[in-house]
């Protein structure tokens, strides 16, 4: 599928392709949904009556690319500031950077590049006040108020309490067997237990919480279900806030309700829509960098051994989510005209920051499409920059090192399982929004098991 479209800026070999086939949540989607969100449109239309660069609307196609990093090389090369064809009458204009320094600008600069194309977007899901839509000067104030619940040494109070417990109820369950795939058993069930242990819900709600979580996050597959999972869970919330109000805990719904600055305190709801931003921002994205951490550390066994003595875990967790973000993109809606490598970009254009192209610009980072956890240069794009830089960032590392801690630990010789790995082709894949492995064979000496 070519595009037709030639104006300047414009790739003509970019396919329907890597970034805008969105199908899953979180940032990117609600740029597929303020699309969706036209008059004339319908989804089940898709898009498929030709493309000519119009792509956005392939969302309902599963998408599996498996690697979409040559194509970002090229388009670094040839074409910094794609421009992309308007999909229907009156679309914004749309715009993809893949440069590290265009997209530390887009991200950095909120005045001209504005956050809230992400709140028209996912309104209907998140809440009408949702932190990672607002610009300044709502935006610092709320950041302020919510902030104290990450700070680094707040979150220490997670670490053994809950997050190891987590994880060691998890490998639990597998311990004896000798094998296992850690993407079904492991990864993809610890960020949302820990979500639900720092907002102190019920230990015997959790299933219930999992069930909403689940309709949240899946919001692009079944936007009506996430709507309904939505509202059933601030009405659930409702509940907790005004226990916390009354009697408060030492969990993050109590800190939301209790932070004040300069007199003031969030509202309603700002509390109820910065809690259910939180089930896409900080579990989706955790349960995939992980993921991602282990599927490379088991394909290169010598970095596996290396961080076996556990000192070079910080650097390795920074090397994996450059090298493998995530979560590959967030947009930004210009407020004003302005120009990113000498490509001209008009006011009210819908600019979309490639991050994980950013992460291997070879202009940042020495063999930058080399997994190395010895390089000296670890800062990335995967946590964005800028005023919107990640709140949860130092949680999900502080997950990520636990869960991989626990594993080291308990399971002596760990290793990919080869055979079973060549038999489910076992790589990470994604779309245009996700990366994750689709599965992560493992074996270890089972006889030296720690139970
Ligand atoms: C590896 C895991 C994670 C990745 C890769 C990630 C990525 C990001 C990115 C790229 C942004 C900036 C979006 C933008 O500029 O438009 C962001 C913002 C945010 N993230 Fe994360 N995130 C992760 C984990 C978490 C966790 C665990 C939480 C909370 C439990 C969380 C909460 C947030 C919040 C609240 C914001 C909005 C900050 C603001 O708007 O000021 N994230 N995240």
């Amino acid at each position: 599928m070519q595009p037709s479209n030639t104006e300047p800026g414009v790739d003509p070999q970019s396919r329907c392709c890597l970034h805008v086939r969105m199908r899953g949540s979180f940032l990117g989607l609600v740029v597929v949904r303020l699309w969706m969100s036209g008059d004339s449109m319908d989804p089940t239309d898709s898009g498929r009556s030709g493309d000519g660069g119009t792509g956005f609307l392939d969302v309902l196609d599963p998408g599996a690319v498996r690697d979409p990093y040559p194509e970002f090389a090229r388009l670094r090369r040839q074409s910094p500031v794609l421009r992309r064809a308007s999909i229907y009458a009156g679309a914004p204009a749309s715009y993809v950077v893949y440069r590290h320094d265009d997209v530390t600008r887009v991200l950095r600069d909120g005045a001209t590049f504005s956050s809230a194309v992400i709140a028209d977007g996912m309104r209907e899901v998140w809440g009408r006040k949702i932190i990672v839509g607002m610009d300044a000067p709502e935006h610092q104030h709320h950041r302020a108020l919510v902030s104290v619940a990450f700070r680094q040494r707040t979150l220490a109070r997670w670490e053994e309490s809950l997050v190891g417990r987590v994880v060691d109820e998890l490998i639990d369950q597998f311990v004896d067997r000798g094998h296992v795939d850690l993407a079904t058993e492991y990864t993809f069930g610890f960020p949302a237990k820990v979500i639900s242990g720092v907002l102190g819900l019920p230990e015997a709600d959790y299933q219930q919480f999992q069930q909403w979580a689940v309709g949240i996050i899946t919001v692009f597959r079944d936007w009506d279900n996430a709507v309904r999972c939505s509202n059933e869970l601030r009405a659930y919330l409702e509940r907790i806030v005004e226990e916390r109000r009354v009697t408060p805990r030492d969990d993050l719904i109590t800190d939301l309700v209790t932070a004040e600055l300069d007199g003031e305190r969030l509202d309603d709801e700002e509390i109820y829509s910065f809690l259910r931003m939180l089930l896409p921002a900080g579990i989706e994205t955790t349960y995939r960098s992980s993921g991602n951490l282990l599927y490379l550390l088991l394909t290169h066994p010598d970095q596996l051994d290396a961080v076996r003595d556990r000192s070079l875990i910080p650097q390795a967790i920074e090397e994996g989510l450059r090298y493998e973000s995530p979560v590959l993109l967030t947009a930004r809606l210009t407020t004003k005209p302005t120009e990113l490598s000498s490509i001209s970009i008009p006011q009210g254009a819908v600019v979309t920051a490639m991050v994980a192209s950013a992460n291997r610009d070879p202009d940042v980072y020495d063999d930058a499409e080399t997994f190395n956890i010895f390089r000296d240069e670890h800062q990335h794009m995967s946590f964005g920059t800028g005023p919107h830089l990640c709140l949860g960032m130092h949680l999900a590392r502080l997950e990520t090192r636990v869960a991989l801690n626990a594993l080291l630990d308990r399971l002596p010789g760990l290793r990919l399982d080869q055979e079973a790995a060549e038999i489910s082709d076992a790589h990470i894949q994604g779309d245009s929004l996700f990366r994750n492995p689709t599965s992560l064979p493992v074996e270890w000496d089972h006889s030296n098991t720690v139970s």
